[in-house]
């Protein structure tokens, strides 16, 4: 049975009461809503794969409460820290070498020597957190090769009855996942475009990052598959305008022919805001199998700031199903 709940005291203390009795509960952050557990624990770990549906047991992120939780985890580098201090609380993964009194179980590992942490920002996370006392691994709350959910419905679309508890904290902010860099090597690498700009982050160290732009960025973080973030509907990207009996996700009005179409057409967002557009990306290709939808013309989205990371996950979403 699930419970949805509405994420007030009460309801945290019953969902970190769940954890530490082995349970599953999906919580909103700041990015997009994380199927949680205890990470110390492999059994309560291996549920995570069983409601997802995983075909491998893909290393999850320790989520953690402040920057000395994450310490006892990892062994930060100094410029890894330097990034922790300016982006933490927030959408910011770092890859590093366990720490050697590390609790996160292996198998939320895969068996790696690294360990991916975050300390999320969304206030019902954190208070989780706090409430739980310990390291939290959560994937984004969705069945694998699903799109990450933004609500506590979509959680519920994909995982109700696999789950114990779902705390609906509403819409996530950012509606994209965290940025993901890697300091297990050097020079630092960024293995997911995120919710954090590269060249933000590229600032705050003061030297460039490693590799990854476009293609080249679908194969790094370990099942980081093409075909990962999958609606039902097929996508044409770059498309400049609608072949017949396609439906359309737009970006600043390309697509639309004005007031009286009467296609289905989505706008990430009007006014060509990547902000905005990275917050509604995964709520619209939901709305399109909800609809039906088997084809969708997708508009051009500029590269800079976020786009890096919306056209990551709308070639993933194009690319050929495995
Ligand atoms: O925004 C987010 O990051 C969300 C929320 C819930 O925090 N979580 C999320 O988790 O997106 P997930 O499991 O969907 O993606 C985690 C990514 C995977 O691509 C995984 O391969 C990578 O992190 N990862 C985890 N541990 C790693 C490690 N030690 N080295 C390299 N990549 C790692
Ligand atoms: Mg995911």
């Amino acid at each position: 049975m699930t419970t949805i709940a509405r994420a007030d005291d009460e309801a945290i203390a019953r969902a970190a009461r769940i954890l530490r009795e082995g349970g599953l509960v999906a919580f909103p952050t700041e990015t997009v809503y994380g199927l949680g557990a205890d990470a110390s624990s492999a059994r309560a770990t291996a549920k995570i794969y069983a409601a997802k549906g995983r075909p491998s047991f893909n290393p999850l992120i320790a989520h953690v409460c402040d920057l000395s939780a994450a310490l006892r985890e990892a062994k930060l580098p100094p410029a890894a820290l330097k990034l922790a201090k300016i982006f933490w609380p927030g959408p910011l993964t770092l890859v590093a070498p366990a720490a050697d009194r590390c609790c996160v179980c292996d198998l939320a590992r895969a068996g790696l020597e690294t360990i991916a942490i975050r300390v999320p920002a969304h206030p019902v996370a954190a208070a989780l957190l706090r409430a739980f006392g310990g390291p939290i691994v959560a994937p984004s709350a969705n069945l694998s090769g699903h799109v990450s959910p933004v609500t506590a419905e979509h959680v519920a679309a994909d995982l109700s009855g696999k789950v114990d508890m779902i705390l609906d904290g509403g819409r996530t902010p950012a509606g994209l996942e965290s940025t993901i860099v890697s300091f297990a090597e050097e020079p630092p690498r960024m293995l997911r475009p995120g919710a954090i700009a590269r060249a933000d982050i590229e600032a705050a160290l003061g030297r460039e990052l490693a590799g990854l732009s476009g293609a080249e960025a679908q194969i790094v973080a370990p099942g980081m598959t093409a075909s990962h973030y999958a609606p039902r509907a097929r996508l044409r990207l770059e498309a400049r305008a609608l072949e017949p009996g396609e439906a359309g996700l737009d970006f600043a009005g390309l697509l639309s022919g004005g007031a009286q179409d009467s296609r289905f057409i989505l706008d990430l967002s009007p006014r060509g805001d990547l902000i905005e557009a990275a917050a509604n990306l995964f709520s619209h290709l939901r709305a399109f199998d909800a609809r039906g939808v088997e084809r969708v013309a997708v508009a051009p989205v500029p590269q800079d700031g976020l786009g890096e990371a919306i056209n990551d996950r709308l070639r993933r979403a194009a690319s050929p199903r495995e």
